[in-house]
């Protein structure tokens, strides 16, 4: 394994979905498939926008794609050659992902000698509207090269058409493609300029949805022909508009100030592990993918659980993002964490919205959030693989548990940061409304002292409308703490917004319920056998292997959960969910119970979401056995470098990048083997690293200080620099 470099020899049919989201580039801005310069909308070609969505007609709601600025075709004396058609010689995809670089070399066989194709790409981290792509054509004979490269706006969707017209222009050397959406009107310009390094002939044409240059010249043996193409996109919702702009830079300009801006990313974020290749190089590619996709030039946004992959899962933000990535962002740049945040403090409205659609009070964050907080999810989010009928499922209704997400990401943002600041600056309105929601959740039984949570679905999505999930009501519990403190932190604090706030709340009064909220929320407990029963009436199901449940499917794209779903009367559960929560708390449970659980529940669970593993990793971390979180932590760490993901929910497409995963094996690394705790302004390290490990070597950013951290097997340094 070459250090930084992901690369493969192939380019079938099967695995141009995969290559796609294992070869990704992106600035946070967009994120650019890893498809080929000769692929198009049938190959999954995406310049995946962040935060710019559209509804197209009664489809759903997704993330748009800006029109392709990779398409290029080659043609050698009147033939053309690309892939996975014609069979290559020789052919390589890369990614260095030190670099942010992707390229790719393919030669065929001709009747005369070999041709040869060569591209470089990169989505410039510096300047976040710039694309850059350099196509070098070479051949072992004398021949005619005809080249046709442009921007084609007839691009991927799941649920488009997204663009009601498209507008194209050639100027001053400049081809734009202007895709306006159907439902806001969102103008989405894609331009570039093309320069070479050689005499041709070329003719441009603007077509109805893109704009094609041909570049037609004699190709002398084995001399290579190169051009660059600076490409920019943006679309009306930002300041910039690119026109002669992009003709200012140059290629290897760009390159060099792109490579140096992901050196200083890497600089913070890379982690050493002496003993382990693998391990390293699939962790530090986690991270590339979470540098990718980054808002780190904005103040408000956040990330889609696909990343910018594309429109799986309608490019919306779940809960992902608070409790697998953000811990990530939070210590390496702690501001993409706020901006992270600042994104559900400026939805707090659309959260209310939700709410309100419930009948209950305060705030109920979208599932399935999009811009504005708008809720993308329906109560019908799985396609049924028999009846091909939408089923009813109750992701959007019963996942109330996102709302702690947010609190809980709050509470980690202060205690990493000491940014106490941002409760007045709508932080601490966030968690008022969160816990008037959990508080109007609350059921008391005419005989029972203590308060129940009723109808939810819990993390493990496979068993919905159960009650008293373990994982919900003890992150309620959570809510109503963190409202109590930050009432309380405002009154001692900042006076002004304490008053402000207290004459639309009435402070006095929640804080009695909050409290009365937090000391009768029933917390399910553990039983004789030191287990805590998922849900209510949990243990009274059938017990059987996940490999019986599997057995019993009928078609392998079959949804497992749902009303009749293969798992839904048994014990398999999805993913983590006690484990979660005792991932979360683990200091309030004896070790017995830490590891009783784990025991129980890990045989039971499918971990048919990618979010499973690294809360298994953790908790077994937790518990001190590294030898039992080390496959889990690959797993979590190599969700895009393998196939063999999940890529179904019933007839539903989920495939994608996993960046929640990615987060997770960060934070397993970090937190599980180095064993860091930054708590109460205490940084300190408890490290349980797997065998092969003999050290590791990594930065980490707490209470605005950067500390140089080195574990080793039995003890760690820490040092401010
Ligand atoms: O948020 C997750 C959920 O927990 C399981 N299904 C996929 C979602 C998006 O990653």
């Amino acid at each position: 394994m070459e250090k930084w470099i992901v690369k493969t020899n192939k380019c079938t049919s099967e695995l141009i979905a995969h290559n796609g989201n294992k070869f990704l580039i992106g600035n946070g801005y967009f994120g650019l498939r890893g498809t080929l310069e000769e692929h198009t909308k049938a190959h999954m070609c995406a310049i995946n926008l962040a935060g710019i969505y559209d509804k197209a007609g009664d489809s759903w709601r997704e993330s748009v794609n800006a029109p392709n600025v990779l398409h290029t075709v080659a043609k050698f004396d009147n033939e053309t050659y690309i892939l996975p058609e014609n069979s290559p010689i020789l052919h390589e995809q890369k990614l260095d992902f030190y670099n942010a670089l992707h390229s790719r070399t393919t030669s065929w066989k001709t009747k005369k000698g070999v041709v040869t194709i060569n591209s470089e790409r990169f989505a410039s981290m510096k300047r976040q509207h710039i694309i850059c792509v350099k196509f070098t054509v070479c051949a072992d004979y004398d021949c005619r090269a005809e080249i046709k490269t442009g921007i084609d706006g007839d691009v991927w969707d799941i649920n488009g058409p997204h663009f009601a017209e498209i507008l194209t222009k050639y100027e001053d050397k400049i081809k734009y493609v202007t895709g306006i959406t159907g439902e806001k009107g969102i103008s989405v310009t894609s331009c570039e300029y093309v320069t070479g390094d050689f005499e041709c002939e070329s003719n441009t044409e603007c077509h109805k949805d893109s704009v094609f240059e041909t570049l037609i010249f004699d190709i002398k043996a084995n001399r290579e022909y190169s051009f660059t193409k600076i490409c920019a996109v943006y679309t009306s919702a930002d300041e910039n508009k690119f026109d002669d702009e992009i003709k200012s830079f140059t290629y290897e300009q760009l390159k060099k100030e792109h490579a140096d801006t992901w050196h200083q990313i890497w600089n913070i974020s890379e982690v050493e592990i002496i003993g382990d290749d693998e391990a390293m190089h699939n962790l530090n590619y986690s991270i590339y993918h979470l540098n990718c996709i980054a808002p780190r030039n904005l103040s408000s946004m956040s990330i889609p659980a696909r990343g910018l992959s594309g429109q799986v899962y309608k490019g919306a933000v779940f809960w992902d993002t608070e409790m697998f990535m953000i811990d990530y962002f939070l210590h390496t740049e702690p501001q993409i964490a706020k901006t992270l945040i600042k994104y559900r403090i400026d939805t707090l409205d659309g959260a209310r919205i939700k709410a309100k659609e419930y009948g209950l009070d305060g705030a109920y964050y979208a599932w399935e959030s999009q811009e504005g907080g708008f809720e993308a999810c329906s109560d019908y989010n799985v396609t049924d693989v028999f009846t091909k009928r939408p089923m009813r499922t109750h992701f959007r209704d019963k996942q109330y548990h996102v709302s702690a997400a947010v609190v809980y990401a709050i509470c980690k943002y202060i205690e990493a940061t000491g940014d106490i600041s941002f409760l007045v600056d709508g932080g601490a309105e966030v968690i008022i409304e969160c816990a008037r929601m959990y508080r109007s959740l609350l059921i008391k039984k005419a005989d029972n002292p203590y308060y129940e949570i009723h109808d939810v679905v819990g993390p493990d999505e496979y068993h919905e409308r159960v009650n008293n999930n373990a994982y919900t009501n003890r992150m309620a519990k959570l809510v109503f703490d963190t409202a109590i403190d930050t009432i309380n932190i405002l009154k001692e604090k900042y006076e002004d917004c304490y008053i402000e706030l207290d004459a639309k709340y009435n402070f006095e009064t929640l804080m009695h319920i909050f409290k009365d909220s937090s000391k009768n929320i029933y917390i399910p407990q553990p039983d004789e056998r030191n287990l805590i029963e998922q849900f209510d009436g949990y243990f009274n199901l059938e017990d059987v292997s996940v490999d019986t449940v599997r057995s019993r499917l009928l078609d392998p794209k079959e949804y497992w959960g749902g009303a009749y779903g293969v798992a839904s009367q048994t014990q398999v559960i999805k993913q983590a969910d006690v484990v979660a929560m005792l991932g979360i708390f683990s200091n309030e449970y004896e070790n017995e119970i830490l590891e009783n659980n784990f025991r129980y529940y890990e045989p039971r669970t499918e971990h048919g979401s990618s979010l499973s593993a690294c809360m298994y990793s953790l908790l077994s971390c937790k518990i001190g056995n590294s030898e039992i979180a080390y496959p889990f932590f690959m797993k979590s760490a190599s969700a895009d470098l393998c196939t063999g993901g999940k890529e179904w929910a019933g007839l539903i497409y989920i495939g994608g990048t996993h960046p929640a995963s990615e987060g997770g094996a960060w934070i397993v690394a970090i937190k599980g083997f180095a064993g860091i705790t930054a708590r109460d302004g205490k940084l300190c390290c408890n490290p349980c690293l797997p065998k092969k490990w003999q050290s590791m070597r990594f930065k980490f950013k707490y209470l605005n200080k950067l500390y140089q951290i080195k574990i080793d097997k039995k003890t760690g340094t820490i040092t401010e620099i």
